[in-house]
């Protein structure tokens, strides 16, 4: 079975650090869509999309990516890092008629300076920490162990 995970992080590398810890434990292609818009994914069994919430949503270059190259009828699953709260609406709405199989999804707090939080010194400071990036290897194991 082979896994890419799909990503942004772009406000502190927060989500990053999560796909490295698996990246390193796990053969996992990581590809940022930022910098890769369109990519032939046929060859995957299982695509992920990872990303920092921004207003609510995933990044929108995930989204994209999402709507133009997921394959029909893929194995998928989610992770994100958040200041306040994860919202999946808008991945799943990008995924509408592609016919995936949602393995789970995993989200942590993530380091958070945007506007009125950096006067404050940030939300959710010295995360993800150990445990979060333990709980997101410990995540991946779960949903992709052969049953
Ligand atoms: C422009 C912007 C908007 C954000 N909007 C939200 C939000 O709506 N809800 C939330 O919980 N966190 C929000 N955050 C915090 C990020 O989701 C959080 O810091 C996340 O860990 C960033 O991930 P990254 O470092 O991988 O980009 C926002 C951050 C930025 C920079």
């Amino acid at each position: 079975m082979k896994t890419a995970i799909v990503y942004a992080s772009t406000h502190h590398g927060n989500t990053k650090k999560l796909l490295d810890a698996i990246a390193a434990a796990y053969e996992v292609d990581l590809i940022d869509a930022v910098k890769i818009p369109e990519k032939d994914l046929n060859r995957y069994d299982r695509i992920g999309f990872a990303s920092g919430i921004y207003y609510s949503k995933f990044h929108q270059a995930v989204l994209n990516f999402a709507a133009v190259n997921m394959p029909q009828n893929k194995q998928t699953f989610f992770i994100s890092t958040y200041g306040g709260k994860a919202d999946y609406t808008s991945i799943e709405k990008a995924l509408t008629a592609k016919n995936s199989v949602l393995l789970g999804k995993y989200g942590c707090k993530g380091y958070d300076t945007f506007g009125p939080f950096k006067l404050m010194g940030g939300l959710a400071k010295g995360h993800p920490d150990e445990a979060d990036i333990a709980g997101a290897v410990a995540f991946y194991k779960e949903i992709t162990e052969e049953k």
